[in-house]
């Protein structure tokens, strides 16, 4: 299975979420599994998209790939088994009235607030924001969920979020939350100014008038989508054994999602132990790597059902590392996708991360790498 591979690690930094920080309406959710807006840019000219194309991300998280696509004129349609992954896409993907945002602004602003019940609450919340800051938060979450217009009422929640996310002691280190205190910020003011610069930001954006479209699934099953119907695919799966799990989500979930229930974990890539592949037999695989490798193999198939002939797939991976072996990931769904009927044009090698066992001892090197593949 030799393909050709290429070094570009200038493009290291853009395989990653850290460039969106910067970028308006990219920057209403932080997402450390996200890529960026110029990367998405990017594979849009490397694949050669033209204005009335349709993009698929199956994997699309918070929906970089589809408001980059928004952007430019691109229609783009996302699938994410994570509800609040694809909330996030929606909210920042959606075509709003923004006199009608800004005057339920005035009004949620003008109002005062109570102090609520956080008896029900878990440790976690009551030890992630100072009481002050909860209060505010279950106040304006109750004024929120009087609005009537759903788009209005996410707008705002997505808002609330954020500021949640500004004001509070947790933060995420790799998949565990951990508790740091800092001086309170009040929440209210930090809310204000939130909605103040997204309102903002929407006035800035100048879309061209395509279509977007996000759907709660599973990449491994999307019946909804018919055969041969993408121009292109730009996407970016779990990466193997950095799987974050929606775990580090689960403030956002008991705050702002309470009746959703969290069973996206079922049809999470890599997580069924039981459904492992007996493909690569000689190759010294652990477990969660043959798990992951069926579910990837699965989706992959999917993808190429829905892509029309001689369109391109361009796929963010990364190679595993366990104690004792690192798996090529990158290599293993290139050739992955040869089998089910791809042709793999080649890998491009975008970084070469260091990785520790217990943050110390040094195992070896990873590659972050862009699967370039045509059907
Ligand atoms: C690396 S992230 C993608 C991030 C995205 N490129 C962005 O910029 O926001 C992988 C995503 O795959 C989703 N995911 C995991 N299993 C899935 C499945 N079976 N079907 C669809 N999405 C899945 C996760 O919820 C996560 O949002």
């Amino acid at each position: 299975m030799p393909f050709p591979i290429e070094e570009r690690y200038d493009l290291g930094h853009l395989v990653t979420f850290v460039p969106n920080k910067k970028v308006r309406i990219h920057n209403w959710f932080y997402f450390k599994e996200g890529f960026s807006r110029d990367f998405v840019l990017l594979m849009m000219n490397w694949l050669r998209i033209r204005a009335n194309s349709t993009i698929l991300d199956p994997f699309c998280g918070v929906g970089t790939t589809l408001l980059a696509s928004k952007e430019v004129g691109v229609n783009a349609i996302g699938v994410d088994a994570s509800p609040l992954a694809v909330f996030v896409t929606q909210v920042k993907t959606e075509d709003y009235d923004l006199d009608r945002i800004r005057s339920s602004a005035r009004e949620l602003f003008s109002k005062k607030s109570e102090r609520h019940d956080i008896k029900g609450l878990s440790d976690l919340i009551k030890k992630a924001f100072s009481k002050p800051s909860l209060h505010d938060i279950l106040f304006f979450k109750e004024e929120i969920r009087r609005m009537e217009d759903p788009r209005i009422r996410n707008f705002f929640t997505l808002a609330l979020m954020n500021s949640a996310n500004r004001v509070t002691y947790a933060y995420k280190d790799g998949s565990v939350i951990k508790i740091v205190k800092k001086p309170p910020i009040p929440l209210k003011k930090v809310f204000k100014r939130t909605v103040k610069r997204m309102i903002h930001d929407l006035k800035k954006a100048d879309y061209k008038g395509s279509e977007t479209e996000v759907y709660l699934g599973d990449a491994r099953r999307m019946d909804f989508l018919p055969d041969d119907s993408f121009d292109a695919v730009i996407t970016s799966p779990p990466y193997l054994n950095k799987i974050e799990y929606e775990r580090v989500y689960s403030i956002e979930y008991e705050l702002f999602f309470e009746d959703v229930k969290v069973d996206s974990l079922r049809s999470y890539i890599g997580l069924n132990p039981k459904h492992i592949t007996d493909l690569y037999p000689d190759q010294r695989l652990p477990e969660i790597a043959r798990a992951y490798l069926q579910d990837m193999n699965d989706a992959i198939k999917e993808i190429y059902r829905v892509m029309k002939k001689n369109a391109k797939c361009a796929m963010v991976v990364a190679e595993g590392a366990f104690p004792d072996v690192i798996v090529p990931v990158d290599i293993l769904v290139a050739d992955l996708a040869e089998k089910i009927g791809f042709d793999v044009e080649k890998i491009v090698v975008a970084n070469r991360r260091v990785v520790t066992r217990d943050r110390t001892v040094k195992i070896g090197r990873a590659r972050e790498s862009i699967v370039i593949m045509k059907k």
